[in-house]
């Protein structure tokens, strides 16, 4: 991958949603987050507002519009709460932009650069699968917490964190056929190999089925797998997506932790819903995976996954979705040496979707 371009990690994920203010807080008191920057009427925007948190190097920018023509209010009527931009933290913004336009993507911003007393940042952006963006951000040249333009935000509410520290992936889901489409999207434009792929035999039930590749750059501080769906009896989580994103988009972000029971016995407190997972999964995991560290009956207490691959194991469990629809939701997951995604566990994953498809009368 001599020609990946450079990406140092995830700057930051903005979620466009219906009330920044609210989701704020729900990010606070449900996942721990912290509270960083703000930019809104106060600092002269004047048709949306941002909050920034932060836990770890997880950076969320969680916006909402003040105005009915605002561009985010628009992508709200159709998508819902969910996440538009995906920044890459760059060394060049200007070679980013260049390179990956040159190689085919569509520009969102053209090359840009803000100031305030604390230095500078550039930013650039493309388009990716639906109406999600890539922006790349150069900040070598700032000291202040995120971007010039925000001030600082310092509410008296300020929950303890929940262990949550980097962005270990972020999966796309797109339409019927055009997986191959975005990988080589990825391949083509960024340089970025291609790490596993899965067919539907992989990852299907009795039910439903989908298909994945996961493509990831050179450092692989960027990882992102492609969803599409495959035909099944059923309808599967891919088209249920689909339909209330009205398109493609990102289906989930998974989030490292170092203790992963410590984290969600913290998020369950706090009232974050997981998934339910059937207590039979626990029967006979540990045939499957072989020894583990962890306490089997700690782990069925909180109902976390197992999985292993060549390379290790690994703990992982998903929310329910965190907005109305039944679209966006967050994996919360603790490598052990593992580099895969948890494909062992997709049917059981997959039966437990399927569970609150049939609730939703979506399946
Ligand atoms: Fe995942």
């Amino acid at each position: 991958m001599k020609n990946c371009l450079p990406i140092k990690g995830t700057d930051y994920v903005e979620f466009y949603v219906g009330n920044a203010k609210q989701a704020a807080h729900y990010y606070q008191s449900a996942f721990g987050f912290q509270p960083v920057a703000y930019a809104g009427l106060e600092t002269g925007l004047k048709d949306r507002v941002s909050y920034v948190l932060r836990q770890d190097k997880v950076t969320i920018v969680l916006t909402g519009a003040l105005k009915p023509d605002s561009p985010v209010a628009e992508h709200h009527k159709l998508h819902g709460d969910g996440v538009k931009v995906i920044a890459m933290w760059v060394d060049d913004v200007q070679k980013s932009f260049h390179e990956t336009t040159s190689n085919g993507a569509k520009p969102y911003k053209e090359p840009y650069t803000i100031k305030d007393e604390n230095g500078e940042v550039k930013l650039a952006g493309i388009y990716t699968y639906g109406e999600t963006v890539h922006m790349f951000v150069e900040r070598d040249a700032y000291k202040g917490d995120f971007l010039p333009g925000f001030i600082k935000w310092e509410p008296e509410y300020q929950p303890n964190d929940t262990g949550l520290l980097y962005v270990d992936h972020i999966v796309g889901n797109v339409g019927w056929g055009e997986m191959d489409k975005v990988a080589d999207f990825y391949r083509n434009v960024f340089g970025f190999d291609q790490l596993i792929s899965f067919d539907d035999k992989d990852i299907s039930t009795e039910y439903t089925a989908l298909k994945s590749k996961v493509m990831a750059n050179d450092n692989l501080r960027i990882k992102f797998p492609i969803n599409e769906p495959a035909k099944g009896l059923m309808r599967s989580q891919i088209e249920e997506f689909l339909d209330f994103y009205i398109g493609p988009g990102p289906q989930h972000v998974a989030i490292a932790t170092d203790d992963i029971i410590k984290t969600i016995a913290d998020l369950r407190e706090r009232g974050v819903d997981f998934l339910n997972v059937p207590d039979s999964y626990y029967n006979d995991v540990l045939d499957r995976v072989g020894a583990i560290e962890e306490d089997i009956e700690v782990l069925k207490k909180y109902k976390i996954l197992i999985d292993r691959d060549d390379k290790g194991y690994l703990l992982q469990l998903f929310t329910k979705p965190v907005e109305d629809r039944p679209t966006f939701f967050f994996e919360i997951i603790q490598r052990k040496g593992a580099e895969s995604f948890g494909k062992g566990n997709f049917k059981a994953l997959f039966e437990a979707i399927e569970r609150e498809q049939r609730n939703r009368g979506t399946l």
